[in-house]
C-alpha cells in the first residue's frame, strides 16, 4: 500500500470523561481546560469533555471546553434519555464541531439486571434517542455498552437501525475488558461485514484494560477494519483504565509497515500531554510504562548502553524525541536569561501567555538562587502552579513549626483571605504537618477528610524540591492540590491550601 492509501484512524480521547471518572483522577475546571487545550494541540479528532447530565460541574466544564476548542470535535456523553440529550445540547451549544454520544447496553446481563429492559425495548430506545439527538446535532455517536458480551447479531441489528436513524459513528466497547485480541479483531470484522448500512458510518472501538489488553484489542480492531479508537492519556479510566493513547499512536507509527494506518496525532506532543495529566490528577505512571514512563528510554545494562552508543537502533525502536522527550541540552541556572527560559518551555511543549511567563520567570529566578541547577521537572511544576490553579480564597502568608521526637509538634500559620483580612492560628498535632493542617482547618471553619498525602522529590539529590500531592474529601466530593517548594513542609502547606481553595471555589464561590 502506498503512503497515499494509508487509512486514517480517528482518535477519540476520553481522558476528561472515562479517565476523569476513575478513582483519584478528578480534575477541576481550570485543569480540564488545560488538558483540553493540550489534547487539541496533540491533534486528537474528538475530545469527550464530560457527561453533562451527571453534575452541574460536568455540564459547566463541557460548556467551557466547547467554547474554547476549535480544531477538533467536542463530545458530551448522554444516556438514551431526552433529559440527558437536552443537557448535552445545552453544554455543546458553543462547540465548533459538537458531537452527541449516546449509549445503551446491549448485553443480556446489562439488559436484564441493570436496565430491566427487553432487547426490543433497547432497540426502540436506542433508535428514538439517536433520532432525538439528530434534531440538534448532526454528528451523533451511538455506543452499545458491553458490546463484546452481547449477541453479535443483536449488535449488528441495533447498529443498522441507529445508522438508519442518522448515527454517523457506532461504537463497540469491551466495557469490562474481557476480550482477547484475536477474537476481538474477528468480532470487529463480523460487525463491519454484517451491519446493514455500515458503509454510511464509522466503526469505533472502546477497550478497557482489565486483563491488560486494551491496546492490543484496539490494534487488533484496527487491523480488522475499525475506523476510530477511543483512548485516554496514560491509559487512565474506570478500574484498570482505558486503552492508552500514547501506546496506540506509537504502535501504529512504529509498525506502519504492518498496518498502513495513521492518526492525526503530532507524536512530539505526547510526553508533555502525559506529564500534564500526571500533574493534574496526581496519578503517576509506573516507571516502566511504555512510551512515557521514566524508564521507557533508559538503558541500564552495560551491554545495552554499549549497543545504543554504537548504533541507537540496536535497542531503540523509536527515539525519545519522536514522543517529545528532549534531551537537556543546556543547564538552566541563575545566570540563564529570559530567552533561554522561554526556549526551554517551547522545547518542553509548554506554552503560556506573556503575563504568566513574567510571573513564572520571576519564580524561576528565585528558585535558581536557592538551587544551582533548575531541572525540566522544576520548570514544569512552576508552569503547572500558574496555569491550572483556581482563584485563591486563602493565600499563605507565614508559617512556622516546632517539632521534636517526644513532644509532638506545634504549628503556627497566618493566612490571608481574598477579602484582605488576615487569620492566624497556633495548633498542636502529632507531627508538623498534622499541626499545620489542623490550624488551616480551624481558620477555614471546615474539616475535610485527608484522603491522600504523598510527598516526593522532583529530581534526585538533597537539593531537589519537594513535591506534595493531597486529596481531600467532604460530603462525597473530592479535590486535589499540589505544592512544590525547596522546603517539604512548605510544599505540604501549599498542596493543602491548593486543595482547600479548589473546595472553597466549588462550594462557596461558584454556588
Ligand atoms: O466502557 C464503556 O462502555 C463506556 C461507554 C459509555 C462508551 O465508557
Ligand atoms: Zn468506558
Amino acid at each position: 500500500m502506498t503512503e497515499r492509501e494509508k487509512r486514517r484512524i480517528r482518535v477519540f480521547d476520553t481522558t476528561l470523561r472515562d479517565g476523569e471518572q476513575a478513582p483519584g483522577c478528578s480534575m477541576n475546571l481550570p485543569e480540564k481546560i488545560e488538558v483540553a487545550k493540550r489534547l487539541e494541540k496533540l491533534g486528537v479528532d474528538i475530545i469527550e469533555a464530560g457527561f453533562p447530565i451527571s453534575s452541574p460541574g460536568d455540564l459547566e466544564s463541557v460548556r467551557a471546553i466547547a467554547g474554547i476548542v476549535k480544531n477538533c470535535a467536542v463530545a458530551g456523553l448522554c444516556r438514551c434519555l431526552e433529559k440527558d440529550i437536552d443537557a448535552g445540547k445545552e453544554a455543546l451549544a458553543k462547540a465548533a464541531s459538537p458531537r452527541i454520544h449516546v449509549f445503551l447496553a446491549t448485553s443480556p446481563v446489562h439488559m436484564e439486571y441493570k436496565l430491566k429492559m427487553t432487547p426490543e425495548q433497547v432497540l426502540e430506545h436506542a433508535v428514538a434517542s439517536v433520532k432525538y439527538a439528530k434534531k440538534f446535532c448532526n454528528d451523533v455517536e451511538f455506543s452499545a455498552e458491553d458490546a463484546f458480551r452481547s449477541d453479535p447479531d443483536f449488535v449488528c441489528k441495533v447498529f443498522g437501525e441507529v445508522i438508519k436513524a442518522g448515527a454517523l459513528t457506532v461504537n463497540f466497547p469491551d466495557t469490562v475488558g474481557y476480550a482477547m485480541p484475536a477474537e476481538f479483531g474477528e468480532r470487529i470484522r463480523y460487525i463491519k461485514e454484517h451491519t446493514p448500512g455500515m458503509e454510511k458510518a464509522a466503526l469505533s472501538v472502546h477497550c478497557h484494560n482489565d486483563l491488560g489488553l486494551a491496546v492490543a484489542n484496539s490494534i487488533s480492531a484496527i487491523a480488522n477494519g475499525a475506523d476510530q479508537v477511543e483512548c485516554t492519556i496514560n491509559g487512565i479510566g474506570e478500574r484498570a483504565g482505558n486503552a492508552s493513547l500514547e501506546e496506540l499512536v506509537m504502535a501504529l507509527k512504529v509498525r506502519h509497515d504492518l498496518f498502513s494506518a495513521e492518526t492525526g496525532i503530532d507524536s512530539t506532543q505526547i510526553y508533555s500531554a502525559s506529564r500534564l495529566v500526571t500533574q493534574v490528577t496526581g496519578v503517576k505512571v509506573q516507571p516502566n510504562k511504555a512510551i512515557v514512563g521514566d524508564n521507557a528510554f533508559a538503558h541500564e545494562a552495560g551491554i545495552h548502553q554499549h549497543g545504543v552508543l554504537a548504533k541507537r537502533e540496536t535497542y531503540e525502536i523509536m527515539t525519545p524525541e519522536s514522543v517529545g522527550i528532549t534531551p537537556n541540552r543546556m543547564v538552566l541556572g541563575k545566570h540563564s536569561g529570559r530567552h533561554a527560559f522561554e526556549e526551554r518551555l517551547k522545547d518542553m511543549g509548554l506554552s503560556v501567555d506573556a503575563e504568566t511567563l513574567d510571573k513564572i520567570f520571576a519564580e524561576f529566578k528565585n528558585l535558581a538562587d536557592k538551587k544551582k541547577v533548575v531541572s525540566d521537572r522544576d520548570i514544569e511544576a512552576l508552569v503547572m502552579d500558574k496555569a491550572v490553579s483556581v482563584p485563591e480564597t486563602w493565600k499563605l502568608d507565614h508559617w512556622a513549626v516546632n517539632t521534636g521526637s517526644a513532644l509532638g509538634a506545634s504549628g503556627v500559620i497566618r493566612l490571608q483571605h481574598k477579602d484582605g483580612r488576615h487569620e492566624k492560628l497556633v495548633c498542636l498535632g502529632d507531627g508538623p504537618i498534622d499541626s499545620i493542617f489542623k490550624a488551616i482547618n480551624q481558620i477555614i471553619g471546615k474539616e475535610p477528610e485527608l484522603e491522600l498525602y504523598e510527598i516526593g522529590a522532583i529530581t534526585g539529590g538533597s537539593s531537589s524540591q519537594g513535591e506534595t500531592m493531597v486529596k481531600i474529601a467532604m460530603d462525597g466530593r473530592r479535590w486535589n492540590g499540589r505544592g512544590v517548594s525547596t522546603d517539604v513542609i512548605e510544599s505540604s502547606i501549599k498542596a493543602y491550601l491548593a486543595a482547600v481553595n479548589a473546595m472553597e471555589w466549588d462550594l462557596t464561590d461558584r454556588e
